[in-house]
Order: structure tokens, then C-alpha cells, then sequence
């Protein structure tokens, strides 16, 4: 394992640290506060190459590794986490589990819109009740010979109102449980889809999350992913590697937070010194940064496994599991270490606070991440140790 990062990594991090700085900071509390979805913003980053880093160039995407995109969404989620939750999805939800089972036409047809930021991508799978329990889905989609029929609600989607295709899971053959499951791109003008009411949310506010109801969508055969009975696998596949988008999100929650309180600890005084020469604030950043620099590890080794082409799965939940919990605890303490100040919106670590909740949440619950982790520590699958790539056999 080797986190010496390369000059175009290093590269990739600044130029999304001075595009964070420039382009996301000026407008992120309005935004933030009225719930406006970052169109402009977006667009630019589609420009940029924030939406489909790890896609192939031939299909318009950026060609990196995981590390870059992971090095990118820390430093954009320094900013503004309803950014980085759109570019997450789009490009590990939506864009991977598309370049990585898709066929050649679903690829050439959705892959190069999505890149580019033209078109924007979700992933829905949540439902009314079937969220974590992700095996219980209710939507349904009929073999109707030429093509399915779908139906059903899914909940709490991410681009739910932007999104031009979504990925939906859908059950297709009940008696066969989880292996009946399969994934269909839906495109979100076909008739029968219908956008729900904008969830109004704690944090992630100016990211769209929305209800999708599909009411007798004609979905064409090819546009099913995979064999016959692969949507559960691919579900799985696609959300070990979303964990990773989501820890560096975390990671960047934490280190925005971080960052905030050194500058302020330097600035504010107290009993005629900077708070930072009293040990109540000090500590507080010496814990700040053990923990960050502790969840960069984990996050950094998941993406660099992935990379390899090793089992990421336990890597990548634990990874989620543990910066999520920083991104919340050292938020709450920067928020703490403001004082007055923390708890107005114009410092930025208010809306930190909000925003890392979700982090614990979405993509698997950290409830979840130790199902995860703890079936493969119990089955004795080793988390470090190179072990083959189970993505050929998902
Ligand atoms: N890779 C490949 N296959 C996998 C896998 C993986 N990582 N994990 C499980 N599977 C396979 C199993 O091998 C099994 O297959 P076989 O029957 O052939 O052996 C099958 O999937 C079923 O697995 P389980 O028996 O383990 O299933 P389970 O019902 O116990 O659930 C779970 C497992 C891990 C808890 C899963 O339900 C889960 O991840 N739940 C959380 C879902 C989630 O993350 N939801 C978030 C919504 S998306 C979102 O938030 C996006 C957004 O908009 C931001």
C-alpha cells in the first residue's frame, strides 16, 4: 500500500481545493439556506471533468483512479457537501456500475451525457420500506416479452428531480427473492415517471432528494444491467465502491471543520491570549487531527484497494463507518470551539454539523457497514491481505 500520491493526483486535489474555494464558497450558505440546486455550479463541474472521473475516455470520462476522485470529493465536501453528494452519485452510483457491467450500447448511449454533466444520474433503490433491508423491494417490473413493465416509489432519492436516468431496482420474479432482483436505466421523460415533492432536509439542502413514483413504465429489454438476476450483486457492487465517495465526504467534513477552527483558534482571544493557547481548545484540535489523519487512512487504503482490483467491500464500509463518525463528532466540537460564532450560519461549521448527519445515514446506515464488516470478519475474510477481486464473480 502506498499513499505517496503522484503529481497528477496532487494535480487533481488542487484543482478541485481552488475550484471548491472560488466557484462553491461565495454562493453555499444562500444556497444552503433556500434549498437552490446548484445548477450553474454543476455544469461547471461537468466542464471540468468532476462528474465522470473514473470513466474511460472514450466514453468522455476523466480515465483516473479512485484516489483522484476520492482526493477531489474530500476537498469539494471541505465546501459544499450538496456538490459533492450529486458528483458522489453520478459518478460512483451511477457512471461505475455502468462502465463496469453495462453493455457496449448502454454505455455508448448514457456514459457520455453523464460525464459531461449534460445529463445527470441517480440511483434508486431505497423505499418506502425496503431502505436498509434492500432484498424486501416492492417496485416491480413485469416481463412483458419486447420489455418490462415498472412500477412502484422509491424514496429519498439523490438527483431526484434533476436526474435525466435513473437506475432503478426492481423486483421481477418474487419466489426468487434477492436473486429475482434486477437493475433497468430508466430514462426520466418516459412516460409513467413521475417526480415526488422535494424532500426539505437538515444538511445537503440544495441537493435535490426527492420521492420517484414509476407507474407503468415501458422499459426496453436491453436496457436491463447484467444477466437475468443480477440487480441485487450489482446493487451490492455499486454501493461498496459509493461508500468510498461517501467516506471521503466525510474525510472532507472533518477536515473543513478542521480548518475552520485552526484559523478561528489563531484569531479569537480569550483571557488576552488565542484560544488556541488554552489546552481545553489545543486538545480539542490535537484530536481533531489524530482522528482525520486516522480516517484518511482507511479512506485513501479503500480507494487504493479498489484501484488494485482487490475486495474492497469490508475496506469500504469500514472506511464510511469511521469518518462518518469523525465528520459528525469533530463538526459538533468546531461548531463548540466557535462558540457563539459556530452557531450562525456566515462561519460555515453549522451547516458542517447538518451536513455530516447524513453521512452516517445514506448509503448504508453505519449500522449497516458493521453487518458488513462484521459477516466478513466473522467469515474470516481478510480486509488487508491481497485477496482477488470478487468483481468478475459478483
Ligand atoms: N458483492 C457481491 N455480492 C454481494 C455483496 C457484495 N458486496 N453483498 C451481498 N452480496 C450477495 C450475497 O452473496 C448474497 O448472494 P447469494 O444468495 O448468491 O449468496 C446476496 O447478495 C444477498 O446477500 P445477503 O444475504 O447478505 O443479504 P441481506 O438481506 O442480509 O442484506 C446488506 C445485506 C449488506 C445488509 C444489504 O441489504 C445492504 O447493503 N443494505 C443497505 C442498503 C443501502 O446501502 N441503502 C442505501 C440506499 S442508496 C443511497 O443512499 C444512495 C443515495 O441516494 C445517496
Amino acid at each position: 500500500m502506498n499513499f505517496e500520491l503522484s503529481e497528477e493526483q496532487l494535480a487533481v486535489r488542487d484543482a478541485a481545493r481552488d475550484f471548491a474555494q472560488r466557484e462553491l464558497k461565495p454562493g453555499v450558505i444562500e444556497r444552503d439556506k433556500n434549498m437552490t440546486f446548484p445548477s450553474d455550479q454543476i455544469k461547471q463541474m461537468g466542464e471540468l471533468g468532476f462528474l465522470g472521473m473514473m470513466v474511460d475516455p472514450k466514453y468522455g470520462g476523466g480515465g483516473m483512479d479512485t484516489m483522484s476522485y476520492v482526493l477531489a470529493m474530500e476537498e469539494i465536501s471541505k465546501i459544499d457537501n450538496s456538490c459533492s453528494v450529486i458528483m458522489s452519485v453520478n459518478n460512483s452510483l451511477v457512471c461505475w456500475g455502468l462502465e463496469k457491467f453495462g453493455t457496449e450500447d448502454q454505455k455508448q448511449k448514457y456514459l457520455t451525457k453523464l460525464c459531461t454533466g449534460e445529463w445527470i444520474g441517480a440511483f434508486c433503490l431505497s423505499e418506502p420500506e425496503a431502505g436498509s433491508d434492500a432484498t424486501s423491494q416492492r417496485t416491480t417490473a413485469v416481463d412483458m416479452g419486447d420489455h418490462y413493465l415498472l412500477n412502484g416509489t422509491k424514496n429519498w432519492i439523490t438527483n431526484g428531480g434533476s436526474s435525466s436516468v435513473h437506475l432503478v431496482v426492481a423486483q421481477t420474479n418474487p419466489e426468487l427473492k434477492h436473486k429475482g432482483i434486477n437493475v433497468f436505466i430508466v430514462e426520466t421523460s418516459w412516460d409513467g415517471v413521475d417526480i415526488g415533492a422535494k424532500e426539505d432536509k437538515l444538511g445537503i439542502r440544495s441537493s435535490d432528494t426527492h420521492t420517484i413514483m414509476y407507474n407503468n413504465v415501458k422499459v426496453p429489454k436491453e436496457n436491463r444491467i447484467g444477466e437475468d438476476g443480477f440487480g441485487f450483486k450489482f446493487a451490492m457492487k455499486v454501493l461498496s465502491g459509493g461508500r468510498i465517495g461517501i467516506a471521503a465526504q466525510a474525510l472532507g467534513i472533518a477536515g473543513g471543520a478542521y480548518e475552520l477552527s485552526i484559523a478561528y483558534s489563531h484569531e479569537r482571544e480569550t483571557f488576552g491570549k488565542p484560544i488556541n493557547k488554552h489546552q481545553a481548545i489545543a486538545f480539542k484540535l490535537a484530536d481533531m487531527a489524530t482522528d482525520i489523519e486516522a480516517a484518511k487512512m482507511l479512506v485513501y487504503r479503500s480507494a487504493w484497494m479498489k484501484d488494485q482490483g482487490m475486495n474492497f467491500d469490508s475496506a469500504s464500509s469500514m472506511a464510511k463507518l469511521f469518518a462518518s463518525d469523525i465528520a459528525m463528532r469533530h463538526s459538533v466540537e468546531a461548531v463548540q470551539i466557535h462558540g457563539g460564532y459556530g452557531f450562525v450560519k456566515e462561519y460555515h461549521v453549522e451547516r458542517l454539523m447538518r451536513d455530516a448527519k447524513i453521512t452516517q445515514i445514506y448509503e448504508g446506515t453505519s449500522e449497516i457497514q458493521k453487518m458488513v464488516i462484521s459477516r466478513n470478519v466473522i467469515k474470516g475474510a481478510p480486509y488487508i491481505e491481497t485477496q482477488p477481486s470478487n468483481l468478475q464473480e459478483a
